[in-house]
């Protein structure tokens, strides 16, 4: 069991841990990859391009004053484009440098991007309820598995009787946010010094969907709190490769 002191030194920053460290990427190990590999019966699909198109209010100073962590969904269903929307702003690409590299709606320390985003779909136009997986290098989703009970699902990992604020808010949600990190993809570069940048990287990622819904008058929550093991479960990860660590619930608003 952790300690509080132990907890607060792990948000301080001392490069003086790394001594005598040689990092993955130092030995010359091979780069892991930016994003996971289709596995077999993952189906593919292609999502809608970004396009300015959907977006009702373009103004930042307005949709930043008017951000709000929303938990009272109306029951209109996200669109299509909406929700290509929503996954090239939080973590899409929007440009390919001179070299090549492929550059993010999000900053990322050292460009190591740890991070995978699922999404537990519940009442999005032309995608059948279930979970999928976001493959941002590529603007496609892929088709993890259909979900029948899908409140039973929201409910096993939710932890609603420990949330504060509306316990029960996540089932009106058209669509979970459910973002894992990929330890190793930072520890190449960073070893003992990427842990907390994972954090901090997503952070990031959900404050960009914030931005973004308010944008399409949808609304977000973030959800800190939450069953580890369940939604690990739920998501086919093995929990010491790759575990979920924030989530968020988006709707229409009322
Ligand atoms: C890391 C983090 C975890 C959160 N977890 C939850 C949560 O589990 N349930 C919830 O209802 N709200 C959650 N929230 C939303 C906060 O309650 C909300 O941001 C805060 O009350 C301020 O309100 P505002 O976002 O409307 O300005 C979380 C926010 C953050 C940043």
């Amino acid at each position: 069991m952790a300690t509080i002191k132990e907890n607060r030194r792990f948000l301080k920053t001392y490069f003086s841990d790394m001594a005598g460290i040689k990092t993955d990427a130092v030995l010359g190990l091979e780069k892991p990859a930016a994003q996971k590999q289709v596995k077999d019966g993952e189906r593919l699909i292609k999502l809608a391009s970004p396009s300015k198109d959907i977006v009702k209010c373009n103004d930042t100073f307005d949709n930043i004053k008017s951000r709000r962590s929303v938990r009272n969904y109306s029951d209109e269903a996200i669109s299509f484009e909406e929700l290509s929307y929503l996954l090239w702003a939080s973590f899409g690409v929007t440009d390919i440098d001179s070299k090549g590299n492929k550059k993010r709606a999000v900053p990322s320390g050292g460009a190591c991007y740890p991070i995978e985003t699922y999404i537990i779909v519940r009442n999005v136009k032309g995608l059948e309820q279930g979970i999928y997986r976001y493959r941002p290098l590529d603007n496609e989703l892929a088709f993890i598995k259909s979900i029948d009970k899908m409140q039973e699902v929201i409910e096993s990992f939710m932890l609603d009787s420990k949330q504060p604020y509306l316990p029960g808010f996540a089932n009106g949600a058209a669509v979970l946010f459910a973002w894992s990190a990929v330890p190793y993809r930072g520890e190449y570069k960073f070893n003992i010094m990427t842990h907390k940048k994972i954090l901090i990287d997503v952070g990031h990622i959900c404050q960009n969907l914030y931005i973004a819904s308010e944008s399409i008058d949808a609304g977000t929550c973030a959800i800190g709190i939450y069953d580890q093991d369940r939604v690990d479960a739920l998501l086919d990860l093995d929990g010491e490769d790759e575990f979920v660590i924030y989530l968020a619930a988006v709707g229409k608003k009322k």
